[in-house]
């Protein structure tokens, strides 16, 4: 019998890539997405690459009731692999409530209708952002994390310290957060790929849409930091890796291999790439020259983030494969695709 999985938000960027990854690995796939920040014709595209078209319940996870009868209908689901959330750092700042309101919100609705439904494996969406600045590089799990800058990086946070208190209070449940450092790239098909709305936050899709002629010019948000070219320098990690990982933190749960209720992984390659180290490559590999302006630096940048992997790789066996040229070039790929088929896409 096929395990069945449960995605939230597996519309959106990094679930649509996991979805194929989980696919692949012979899984049976329910998405749920209220696609505020995604399209259902990402169905056609997974359905494309893998020829399995996962079974897609449109439901707002605000929604406790809404949460409750879509978990009732997929009760049967082996795990919960939970994507949904808004994720825009700057427009958090902007708005709070909404952030704190979906992003827990919907976390806290899927916990209960697991709970209710004995669904008890659990992997969450984390990030980097909650070792906020960390005391040593590379940063291990073992980091204490401390209130990142944004209501975005804190819902992590918050997110987290639930989960672990879940898991605590109930014997049977096991959780796995996986902390991603910055994702970046395309399937290598070109047919998904990350598409942000408004101004980009993160600098993969800012690169492509300048190279594209989008906007004007790329900014950089500061020169003078103490780092090798005094850009800011960050852990890229290409999606198909990550969801990669998805798969592999899936299995260890299944398996009941983890070691503690609550299991808690970096997710990044290890090796720090500067901004100005990332226009470079991004200039050799498309052949397109970039227009960037150094500004003010942005608040809350911390000079340098990149991950200890060594625990993922011990204990999910867990690498990732693909470097920095698989990384930029898929992401163009996806940008050039995106351009050609503008209408047929979104
Ligand atoms: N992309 C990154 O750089 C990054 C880094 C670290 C962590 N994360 C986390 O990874 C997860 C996925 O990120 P992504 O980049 O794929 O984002 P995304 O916006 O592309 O995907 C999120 C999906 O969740 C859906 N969603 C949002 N609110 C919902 C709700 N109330 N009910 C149902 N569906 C809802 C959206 O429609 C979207 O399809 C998020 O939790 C994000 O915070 C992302």
């Amino acid at each position: 019998m096929k395990h069945k999985i449960i995605v939230t938000g597996g519309c959106g960027y990094i679930g649509s890539h996991t979805v194929i990854a989980l696919i692949e690995n012979n899984y049976d796939v329910v998405i749920i997405d209220d696609l505020s920040n995604s399209s259902d014709q990402i169905l056609n595209r997974i359905s494309k690459i893998t020829s399995k078209r996962p079974t897609f319940e449109k439901v707002d996870l605000k929604d406790i009731q809404a949460t409750n009868q879509v978990f009732e209908k997929h009760k049967n689901a082996d795990a919960v692999i939970h994507f949904a959330a808004h994720k825009a750092v700057g427009e958090s700042v902007q708005q709070p409530i909404k952030y704190y309101q979906n992003n827990l919100y919907t976390l806290i609705n899927t916990l209960a209708a697991m709970a209710k439904h004995h669904i008890n494996k659990f992997i969450f969406s984390s990030s980097a952002t909650v070792y906020g600045i960390p005391q040593t590089l590379p940063i291990t799990e073992n980091n204490q994390t401390q209130r990142p800058f944004s209501p975005y990086g804190n819902t992590k946070k918050i997110a987290e310290e639930i989960i672990e208190d879940v898991v605590r209070s109930n014997t049977k449940m096991l959780a796995i957060s996986l902390r991603y450092f910055n994702p970046i790239g395309a399937h290598e098909s070109g047919w998904i790929g990350e598409l942000p709305s408004g101004t980009p936050n993160n600098l993969m899709p800012f690169i492509t849409q300048t190279a594209a002629g989008l906007r004007e010019k790329l900014m950089v948000f500061g020169n003078d930091y103490p780092t090798k070219d005094g850009t800011p320098i960050r852990d890229y990690i290409h999606v198909v890796d990550l969801a990669e990982a998805h798969a592999l933190a899936l299995k260890r749960l299944l398996d009941r291999k983890v070691e503690n209720s609550f299991e808690v992984f970096n997710i990044g390659t290890g090796e720090g790439y500067s901004v100005l180290e990332i226009i470079k490559a991004f200039e050799s590999i498309s052949g397109v020259v970039l227009k960037y302006e150094i500004t003010e630096r942005r608040a809350g940048d911390v000079p340098q983030l990149y991950a200890d992997i060594n625990l993922a790789k011990e204990k999910l066996g867990w690498t990732a494969k693909r470097g920095l040229k698989e990384m930029i070039s898929s992401s163009w790929k996806w940008e050039e695709n995106l351009r050609k088929n503008k209408n047929q896409l979104y």
